[in-house]
């Protein structure tokens, strides 16, 4: 992607622009990023995605009638009997990563690729009757609020205070402060950075796709990639035991023999000395594939003339040294460096491509290829 063209999508404003000026920083309002927008899709092909077991789904349902809870909350899958009438007003049903379900998402949340695929976290679409909303509330990423269908009305505001009400069953600020107020129609974008205060209000039936960028949290990755250290330390010192020939008789019996103390030492320092294991485990935990997302070992036999490119649930990244897809990790240089590189970045390689690939390169992609990992192109 060229970042310093200016893009619709962006409001004029070049991703290189964006990013300075916005990302993580101050909202925008884009009129008509997508012009003549039409939700790829259907209401009723959102119910049905709510309706799967696999398919992460909440149903927001305002009771203001009851004033200890005026807001509930159930969680998926819902049989469409489940979800209230349509003419019943104040409710919404989100549908988390339909991206991972279909294409026309997937491509749509492509447009965003300005920013690092290891921050994307999934497209979640919204249905709401009229009245329908999450109630005022902040989100802890980055997100663009894109109005697919119908009319939403955004109040938003940067307040410091983010308490939040006691005892709902939902993120509900205590004291909302909007600052700005206005009105999306399809094909409208709102980008809003982390802990920006906001209140979506669907006027009549309203679609909005949240394309959402999750920052991973230090301690968690900490303990991520500790995590993946800790078993290459197992597999790579084994099973041998402390030996202990010279220990001699201790009139101390509880304290723990120094030797012991340095033997555990040295077998963490075999992992730790290694330059690239951090690289490592953390490129395979942030291609690790959702809990939600399983493969299928392809039913078509590989043919290198096709081209290859990826399936949309495929998570691929790249450091310096690795090339990382799907929780594992390849050491990769030179020509067949630059050639799985380039399928990462653009999703897919022609015939041409892999012809020029090694025999082992072209011998892995047939192994993820084989293992549904990715496809021919006409088939993704
Ligand atoms: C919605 O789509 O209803 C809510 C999205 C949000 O406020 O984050
Ligand atoms: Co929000």
């Amino acid at each position: 992607m060229n970042i310093d063209l200016p893009l619709t999508l962006l409001g004029g404003l070049s991703p290189a622009t964006f990013m300075k000026r916005h990302w993580q920083k101050k909202p925008l309002v884009i009129r008509q990023a997508i012009p003549g927008f039409s939700a790829p899709l259907e209401r009723a092909e959102l119910f049905d995605l709510a309706a799967q077991d696999d398919v992460q789904s909440r149903l927001v349902i305002q009771t203001p009638e009851v004033a200890a809870t005026p807001w509930r909350l159930k969680q998926g899958p819902f049989a469409r009997k489940a979800l209230p009438a349509l003419k019943k007003p104040g409710w919404t049903l989100l549908v988390q990563s339909v991206d991972l379900y279909d294409a026309r998402v997937r491509a749509l949340r492509d447009q965003f690729r300005f920013v690092p695929d290891a921050r994307l976290d999934d497209v979640m679409v919204s249905y709401a009757g009229d009245g329908g909303g999450v109630g005022p509330h902040f989100d802890s990423y980055d997100v663009f609020l894109l109005q697919a269908q119908g009319q939403r009305r955004w109040r938003i505001g940067r307040q410091k205070n983010l308490d939040l009400q006691p005892g709902m069953p939902l993120k509900i600020l205590a004291q909302f402060e909007p600052e700005q107020e206005f009105v999306l129609d399809a094909g409208d974008m709102l980008y809003l950075p982390p802990r920006y205060a906001h209140d979506g209000v669907a006027l009549g039936e309203c679609m909005t796709y949240s394309i959402g960028f999750r920052a991973p949290a230090a301690g968690e990755l900490a303990q991520e990639v500790l995590q993946r250290l800790a078993e290459q330390a197992r597999d790579e010192a084994g099973d041998a035991l402390y030996p202990d020939p010279g220990q001699g008789a201790q009139s101390q019996a509880a304290r723990i023999p120094a030797a012991l103390a340095q033997f555990a030492q040295s077998a963490m320092d075999k992992v730790l000395r290694d330059p690239l294991a951090i690289q490592r485990a953390l490129g395979e935990y942030l291609t690790e594939p959702k809990a939600q997302v399983w493969f299928e070992s392809s039913p078509v036999e590989f043919d290198a003339n096709q081209g290859v490119c990826l399936d949309r649930r495929t998570t691929m990244l790249y450091d310096d040294a690795h090339v990382f897809i799907n929780g594992e990790s390849f050491l990769a240089s030179g020509r067949d460096a630059g050639l799985i590189r380039s399928l990462a970045d653009e999703q897919a390689l022609s015939g041409a491509q892999l012809a020029r690939l090694s025999q082992p390169a072209r011998g892995l992609i047939a192994e993820w290829f084989q293992a549904g990992w990715m496809n021919h192109p006409l088939e993704k």
